[in-house]
């Protein structure tokens, strides 16, 4: 349970916050609103407190260093987190990250991602629940709670409707008063109720013509005066735009640093008469009670003294990708459903079997330790000589990180040439911020950064080699010189160094093992003013492409020699990213040829569906099953393999409809002259589909496991509905029994139900098992604009429930 906001050790710590408080001068309040670096508040040795470190968030800690030389352990995706339906296994995720956390000194996670699946061409919809506000207020709260626990801040991000990427810096959402607080605001406000959030991250766009780290009615008034949020309120990255309005718009800390509108620039505010010293201190008392919550304010009792005990990461990361994955389809035939897996020969393709897709991209990347893609994890569970493996077909249209098959070291010079120091490169990408330079290496004296080393290749043929990044670069491949010019972008945006495609620069004819000398020379712009220190670049490859009718006509020759067909689809990093929004749903490459040619030599063809968010399915009814599983994390193959044997059942139910494109009812995710209107006010996800009278491919809430439910009674009052259901089939299983509230008399104002509870219930075959699900009052309220409050709608409902959205199975009466 949370503490109260009155507890004993809540009143000692704030009495230390404001000793330290009254000890500080206005140059050092203002110093530490704001980042010294990329990722973390200046210590303040005067008052006994350390630097504050903050890291992302939300499938594992990267700490303050981004390279593959400091693992982490990587969950699988929030959209697999929330699938799961289960708030205990989100704790559990969440006791796991304040563990990596603690291990990597990281006092605040930035995570979780509450935004909602507003459109389906969200690009960062991976990194969200859900397309329901309650499903995504009950798991982030059970991962804030998790964290919490371990002593680890978390920062709820990004309030609020930051629920898509085009244009996410200036967009201006136009949203009524009743969506946000019935939509958009209702998963801050459920886990600042339930799990009372040491931190909230503002989001780069704008509401109702405020941007949002300057949001003084949604932060100062509904979030904290409202709400009763007590933790420190920290910008997007570089969201923080202005001194005076930003402070008194309820923004705390300005990151990242060195250079942001606090700091020196607050401090001279106040000297001018332009901000009051008051606003000033009452951010630094909100930074100094997570300071002291988390344990770095000398004097002050951390809320956790105790860490929790060890979770071991592996076989959590496990746990949870093979609860998460979503079998929406499972033929039976002759009585035999085609999985679990049957006795006997696979064949498995798709370039993302041998190298999975296991995280989304953008600031949620982490780097595992190890990766277990979906060959492995089969070759490893099934007999030896069961499985063949064909690349089928390869969506990756664009150039990866140099990874396997370099060696590769980063070599600094200074401007006259000399080599002041040399860093590890564990793949071709380089990113090192703030102070994260080689030993002996400084800003200041930094002229060029050479990635140097040896590429190995494993195929003979046409090598692509390319850059990512802005700036000077010289490519040699092999002793020839390729690119020595300075690259730049279209967009004038620094995040194009992340988010933009690598640029191909070097066709080179390479033999398979007759390795060659590759290097990349960046050399940096003197930016005096830029706001961050940062280096990053990457030198990008790819390998030679094979003819792509070929590839497939393979996969389907080994499809028709074995008993069952295992074909993995998969987005790529160009299609589901932070930085950008979608174009379409459909799977990249020739994903869906391979999958119809293989379906048409193998009746018993099962189709992984490897994406973040929904993609489109064509080809949906000539398979024998589908089984969705999100981005896995770091075992998503092991979980694969469990779920496919049938050692565990896959445990999933639907996060968020899945339909294509063509009928999905809310799409529009571009601003036109700024603004994005959300037109369809309350009506997203299923409350729109069902508006709309439209059928989408898998319902909400949908999800098969390997024993079949009857549900056989139910019961209510106007606060809980209790459900009998039976396990009628033949195995041990866990039923998600999901309950809407749908008004007898629709109203047209309101949606046709919407979820209003869930509960997990587990039986062995042939037992019944109980769910007790309670109502929460709000499910009865709507948020009326005029009184500016809620409304407790009478009348009379039906309480439905049932496996879906669309299989409901009992329901009853109930006037409240
Ligand atoms: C993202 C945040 C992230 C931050 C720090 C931003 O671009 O929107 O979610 O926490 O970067 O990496």
């Amino acid at each position: 349970m949370p503490e109260t906001a009155q507890s004993p050790s809540d009143r000692a710590r704030e009495r230390v916050v404001e000793a330290a408080l009254g000890r500080l001068g206005l140059d050092a309040k203002a110093r530490l609103l704001s980042g010294q670096d990329m990722w973390s508040l200046p210590a303040l040795p005067e008052i006994g407190l350390g630097s504050l470190v903050m890291s992302d968030g939300p499938v594992g800690v990267r700490g303050v260093r981004w390279t593959v030389d400091d693992p982490s352990v990587a969950l699988p995706s929030p959209t697999a987190l929330a699938a799961t339906w289960d708030p205990d296994l989100a704790h559990r995720a969440g006791v796991l990250l304040a563990q990596e956390a603690r291990r990597k000194q990281v006092h605040v996670l930035l995570a979780p991602t509450v935004n909602l699946h507003r459109s389906p061409l969200g690009g960062r919809h991976f990194e969200a629940y859900s397309e329901d506000p309650y499903l995504t207020g009950v798991i982030g709260g059970g991962y804030v709670r998790g964290v919490q626990s371990g002593g680890v801040a978390t920062t709820v991000k990004h309030f609020v409707a930051n629920d898509a990427e085009t244009d996410r810096f200036t967009v201006n959402n136009l949203v009524s008063a009743r969506a946000l607080r019935e939509l958009y605001l209702a998963p801050f406000e459920a886990i600042v109720d339930s799990a009372r959030p040491w931190g909230v991250m503002t989001a780069y766009n704008s509401v109702n013509g405020t941007t949002m780290s300057e949001h003084g009615h949604l932060v100062n008034g509904i979030l904290r005066g409202e709400w009763g949020f007590d933790g420190f309120n920290v910008s997007d990255w570089r969201a923080a735009r202005s001194t005076s309005a930003a402070i008194e718009g309820g923004l705390d800390v300005a990151m990242p640093g060195p250079r942001t509108v606090y700091g020196e620039p607050l401090a001279k505010a106040v000297r001018d008469g332009l901000v009051a010293e008051a606003a000033v201190d009452a951010a630094v008392r909100n930074v100094l009670r997570v300071a002291a919550r988390v344990g770095i304010l000398e004097g002050a009792e951390p809320v956790v003294s105790e860490p929790p005990a060890t979770v071991d990461g592996e076989s959590l990361a496990r746990e949870i990708a093979r609860r998460s994955f979503v079998l929406v389809r499972n033929v039976v035939r002759n009585e035999n459903a085609v999985l679990p897996l049957h006795p006997g020969t696979v064949a498995l393709s798709g370039a993302a079997a041998r190298d999975a897709r296991v995280l989304g991209g953008g600031s949620a990347t982490v780097f595992p330790a190890r990766i277990v893609p979906p060959l492995d994890g089969l070759t490893a569970a099934l007999p030896e000589g069961s499985l063949t493996y064909d690349v089928g077909a390869d969506p990756n249209e664009e150039l990866a990180i140099a990874d396997r098959g370099f060696e590769l070291r980063a070599v600094c010079r200074d401007a006259s040439g000399d080599v002041i120091g040399e860093g590890a490169a564990p793949n071709g990408h380089i990113q090192w911020t703030g102070n994260d330079l080689p030993d002996g290496v400084t800003h200041d004296a930094l002229r060029t950064v050479e990635l140097t080393g040896t590429f190995n290749p494993r195929d003979t043929g046409t090598h692509t080699f390319g850059i990512k990044g802005l700036g000077a670069f010289t490519l040699t491949v092999d002793g020839t010189t390729y690119y020595d010019d300075v690259q730049r972008t279209d967009e004038d945006s620094p995040f194009q160094t992340f988010f933009g495609a690598p640029v191909p620069h070097a066709l080179a004819e390479l033999t398979a093992g007759r390795p060659v000398e590759v290097s990349l020379t960046h050399t940096l712009a003197r930016a005096k003013d830029s706001p961050v220190k940062m280096i990053a670049f990457t030198l990008a490859h790819q390998e030679p492409r094979r003819d792509a009718d070929e590839l497939i006509a393979e996969a389907v020759e080994s499809a028709r020699a074995a008993d069952t067909a295992v074909v993995v689809v998969a987005t790529t990093e160009r299609v589901e990213s932070e930085g950008f929004d979608r174009e379409n749903l459909r799977l990249p490459g020739r994903q869906d040829d391979l999958v119809r040619a293989v379906a048409a030599a193998n009746p018993n063809t099962v189709v992984i569906v490897n994406s973040g968010s929904p993609v489109e399915l064509p080809w949906r009814e000539e398979v024998a099953a589908v089984l969705l599983s999100w981005f896995p994390g770091q075992e998503g193959g092991a979980a694969l393999a469990d779920v496919l044997t049938g050692a565990h059942e896959p445990g999933g139910r639907l996060p968020t409809t899945w339909g294509s494109l063509a009928a999905a009812p809310v799409t529009r995710v571009a601003p036109e002259d700024g603004e994005l209107p959300y037109a369809e006010d309350v009506f997203i996800g299923y409350r729109a589909w069902e508006k709309a009278g439209a059928t989408p491919s898998y319902a909400f809430g949908h999800g098969l496991g390997y024993t079949d439910w009857t549900y056989e009674s139910i019961e209510t009052d106007g606060t809980t509905a209790t459900i009998r259901i039976r396990n009628s089939g033949e195995r041990a299983g866990r039923e998600v029994v999901q309950v809407y509230l749908a008004p007898t008399e629709p109203d047209g104002a309101r949606p046709a139900r919407w979820l209003a509870g869930f509960a997990g219930v587990e039986a062995g075959p042939g037992e019944s098992a109980e769910a007790v699900v309670e109502l929460p009052r709000r499910a009865f309220e709507v948020w009326d604009e005029t009184a500016n409050s809620w409304a407790f709608v009478k009348g009379s409902y039906e309480i439905q429930a049932g496996r879906s959205i669309a299989d409901r199975r009992v329901a009853s009466s109930i006037t409240v």
